[in-house]
């Protein structure tokens, strides 16, 4: 072969695994800049406005319905007044109304108009933790805030909560454009972190303690959130999400910034929105990111419950739940606690 033909051979090859998507892989989906085409054997398959993803089965996969909404008890009204005020004087967080879903705005960039919504309880910590909380497609603030123990949880703890609301009509998260998955570039992901920076400076939230949490699209953006704001996470928990495309191929989405956070990824072997390979695929990803072996290092049957499986990835920067028979609807309602204690809140 002549050095030219060589060359054209090489192009050739290069841009052909460039062009094909691998299993588990995205392949479209608004703002998606990549490849739409899967490795032979695989199909393109729609999940939501903003998300394709090369599977084996061309199964047509419906929009995620929302979960059954679970009524949550409500909070306990806030103590009445005893003689010692100089909690509310002291308290960096004091203008926001106590145990009540309140819309903030001009928290920061935020480029593409995301609703954000902060939950404070009526006991707040000293330099609280945060959780951002964030909803599957078709969800709400309101939805996720209503159908999650996060809550209450934070009412037992005194961590304050943000849940974000998608902007696009379909109220899914943009986890697919570049600038959503590049650190500071734009994005749902840019309005994220701006409220979560407003949280630090203005509310005492300490930085170290700033986690998220997200189900199905949300889980996809706990992902990029993870991947691209690594600075400002601490850790994430994935409740049937999929692998970051940024963070498998080519370039990464984070611009080699410090620690990356740890990581809960939760998944049922029932899931038929987003299949139960996605679980393995974000498992190896993760476990790849932090440099640490595919194989658990602890394995615990029946846990958090009956028919689901914790495995343990090194020394627990990465820990997988697997669900036998578990469907899309995650969190299982009992088991937020799970990830509020892997998290420190
Ligand atoms: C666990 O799985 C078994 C076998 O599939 C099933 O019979 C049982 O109902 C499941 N239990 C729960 C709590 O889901």
């Amino acid at each position: 072969m002549t050095s030219t033909a060589r060359l054209i051979a090489f192009l050739a090859l290069v841009i052909t695994s460039a062009g094909a998507v691998p299993i588990w892989g995205q392949c479209g989906g608004i703002g998606y800049a990549g490849s739409t085409q899967c490795d032979s054997g695989l199909s393109c398959v729609k999940l939501n406005d903003w998300y394709s993803q090369c599977q084996t089965a061309p199964t047509a996969a419906p929009p995620p319905p929302p979960p059954a909404t679970t009524t949550v008890v409500p909070p306990p009204p806030p103590a009445t007044t005893t003689g010692t005020s100089t909690a509310t004087a002291t308290d960096p967080a004091a203008s926001i109304p106590a145990g009540a879903l309140t819309r903030i705005t001009n928290f920061g960039t935020n480029p593409t108009n995301i609703g954000m919504y902060v939950y404070k309880p009526s006991k707040v910590n000293a330099n609280p933790g945060l959780l951002v909380a964030l909803h599957y497609c078709g969800g709400t603030a309101q939805a996720y805030f209503t159908g999650t123990q996060f809550r209450a949880l934070a009412d037992e703890r005194g961590y304050l909560i943000l849940y974000g609301q998608a902007p696009s009509s379909g109220n899914c998260w943009d986890v697919t454009s570049t600038a959503t998955l590049t650190h500071d570039a734009g994005g749902d992901s840019l309005g994220i972190a701006s409220a979560v920076r407003y949280a630090i400076a203005n509310w005492g939230v300490n930085p170290e303690k700033v986690f998220v949490v997200g189900t199905s699209s949300g889980a996809m953006m706990t992902n990029v959130l993870a991947g691209a704001y690594p600075d400002v996470f601490k850790g994430g928990a994935i409740f049937a999400g999929v692998a970051l495309g940024c963070l498998s191929s080519g370039p990464t989405c984070t611009n080699g910034h410090g620690p990356y956070p740890k990581l809960q990824v939760w998944h049922g072997t029932a899931d038929n929105v987003l299949l139960y390979g996605n679980f393995q695929e974000q498992l190896k990803q993760w476990t790849n990111v932090h440099g640490i072996s595919q194989t658990p290092t602890a394995t615990y049957a029946n846990t958090p419950r009956q028919n689901w499986t914790k495995t343990v990835y090194g020394t627990g920067q990465v820990e997988g739940y697997s669900g036998q028979g578990a469907g899309h609807l995650l969190p299982d309602t009992g088991t937020e606690v799970v990830a509020i204690d892997f998290f420190g809140l």
